[in-house]
């Protein structure tokens, strides 16, 4: 059992101070409930550009150079525009400088073409609220260095990286470098092909703050509250090997040969100082953040994120998964908590179940995914038409204190399990304002539940602190929070 899936008996599920609804309620109407979050424990103002600006611009620079000659090409005028001005936006908000003021207009417009590139800076970081891409390639990392200074140092070089890749441009110097008696800065395997809305998503978890009664990095006092450790859940049958990390990086992309250029990339940057512990490929989007393009299906062919946040619903993103000013810590101001599920689906028990009890199951139909007793997809479900533990029926916001979280996860397929057994299912993403208001009183109540167990067992789980954006190439991933 790995160190995030132990319970703690302060953070069991009864901790969390949910109160289970005995019954789903009729109608839909959201009861949200108001939470008691931990005051504002840190400050981390920016300070002035350092190495990291540096080495920034040292990237900018060759990526500049390289745009147009053997390197990928610079994305279009037109593809960095796709997103609506929000650039513009933000230079306005920061000259403002508050974290507040910064929110506006940040990555929620939807690209216009499955090529173009996705701003990299914004107030909070792109990859949530960002239209979903096709494509996940998610790495979660431990940190092998104890010199906190490398540890700052990679985290300025990484934000580099990730700045001229979500902009289609090569690392460092390039893959065919001037130098040929060294390794090139990158690995070339993304040369010529577009942006395809790459974004890079980078997370801390809670062994940066603190691993086996150690403060490595002097930053125990700095943890947030919300990044609790997650208890145990029924059924779970956890692998120490695909949980936990003190670092992630999720990289969703068009082109899956982009995200994983680009994780690939980042992991090489990190030798001698961090390692990946483990990753996950995802495939076939498994949620929406928008809700007037087509749902798509999961891997037991039912429509999935029919229900999510719409990543242009900034008022539900402010109170479901943007930590506010009042919830600090101040680092964290503008960010979000991310925890991740591998899910394995018993796929052939499923593929054997009749299509009455699959729909049972979820209380939605195959089809259309209309909610039971309706017509189409996007109608208002009538939970109590629904079977007592009907997967909606559970989850649905009325039968948890108006609990609300966005989902973002994909399908995996990784081969068989040497029983002849498909090993796929669901790699579950979830982002929310305060796990303790989000993902831990949901799973609570369907691990215990739901009908849908019968048929899924978790075996990876981790959990994330998502800082807020990076604001300026000055800005790098984490520089707050080691300020
Ligand atoms: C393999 C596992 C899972 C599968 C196949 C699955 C599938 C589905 C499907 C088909 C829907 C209905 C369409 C929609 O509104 O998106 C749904 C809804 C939902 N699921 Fe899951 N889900 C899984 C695990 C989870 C977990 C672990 C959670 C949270 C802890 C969760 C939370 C939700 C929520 C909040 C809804 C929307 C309910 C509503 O507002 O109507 N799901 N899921």
């Amino acid at each position: 059992m790995t160190e995030s899936s132990k319970p703690k008996a302060s953070e069991t599920a009864e901790a969390t101070g949910t109160t289970e609804t005995a019954q789903a309620s009729e109608t839909t109407e959201t009861t949200e409930t108001a939470t008691s979050k931990a005051p504002a424990a840190n400050a981390g103002d920016a300070g002035d550009a350092t190495d990291g600006a540096k080495a920034e611009a040292k990237a900018e620079a060759n990526a500049d150079a390289k745009a147009g000659g053997a390197g990928r090409p610079a994305p279009s005028r037109r593809a960095l525009l796709g997103w609506g001005g929000a650039g513009l936006a933000l230079g306005a908000a920061a000259a403002g400088g508050t974290a507040a003021a910064l929110r506006v207009g940040s990555d929620v417009s939807p690209s216009a073409s499955t090529g173009d590139a996705v701003p990299f800076d914004g107030a909070h970081q792109a990859g949530i609220s960002t239209p979903v891409q096709d494509r996940l390639h998610f790495a979660s990392f431990d940190v092998t260095t104890t010199d906190r200074a490398a540890l700052v140092k990679l985290l300025q070089e990484w934000t580099a990286a990730a700045r001229a890749m979500t902009a289609g441009h090569e690392v460092g110097a390039g893959a065919i470098s001037a130098n040929e008696e060294l390794p090139p800065d990158d690995t070339g395997e993304a040369l010529g092909l577009k942006p395809s809305r790459l974004t890079l998503t980078f997370g801390v978890g809670p062994g940066l703050f603190e691993k086996d009664g150690k403060d490595r990095f002097g930053l125990k006092a700095r943890r947030p509250k919300a990044l609790v450790d997650l208890p145990a859940f029924p059924g779970d049958n956890l692998d120490a090997a695909r949980s936990g990390g003190d670092l992630c990086v999720q990289a969703c992309a068009d082109d899956p040969q982009v995200a994983v250029h680009a994780i690939r990339n980042l992991a090489r940057i990190g030798m001698g100082r961090v390692a990946i512990r483990w990753s996950q490929l995802g495939f076939g989007k498994t949620s929406s953040t928008t809700p007037d393009a087509q749902t798509p299906r999961n891997m037991m062919g039912f429509k999935d994120g029919t229900r999510n946040i719409a990543g242009d619903d900034t008022a539900r993103l402010d109170k479901h998964v943007w930590v506010g000013q009042k919830d600090g810590p101040d680092w964290m101001v503008g960010g979000s908590y991310l925890v991740a599920r591998r899910i394995r689906m018993h796929i052939e028990t499923w593929d054997r179940t009749s299509l009455t009890e699959q729909e049972d199951v979820f209380g939605r139909d195959k089809s259309e995914g209309a909610a039971v007793g309706k017509q189409r997809e996007h109608d208002e479900p009538l939970l109590k038409a629904m079977k007592p533990d009907a997967h909606v029926r559970l989850a649905h916001p009325d039968s948890n204190n108006g609990v609300t979280i966005l989902r973002r996860g994909y399908s995996f397929t990784d081969g068989t399990d040497g029983l002849g057994r498909l090993d796929a299912g669901l790699f579950f993403i979830a982002y929310q304002r305060d796990v303790r208001d989000g993902f831990i009183p949901l799973q609570t109540r369907l691990s215990r539940s739901d009908a849908l167990n019968e048929y899924i067992q978790h075996v990876g789980s981790a959990v994330f602190a998502v800082p807020p954006g990076v604001r300026d190439k000055g800005d790098w991933w984490g520089k707050a929070l080691f300020a």
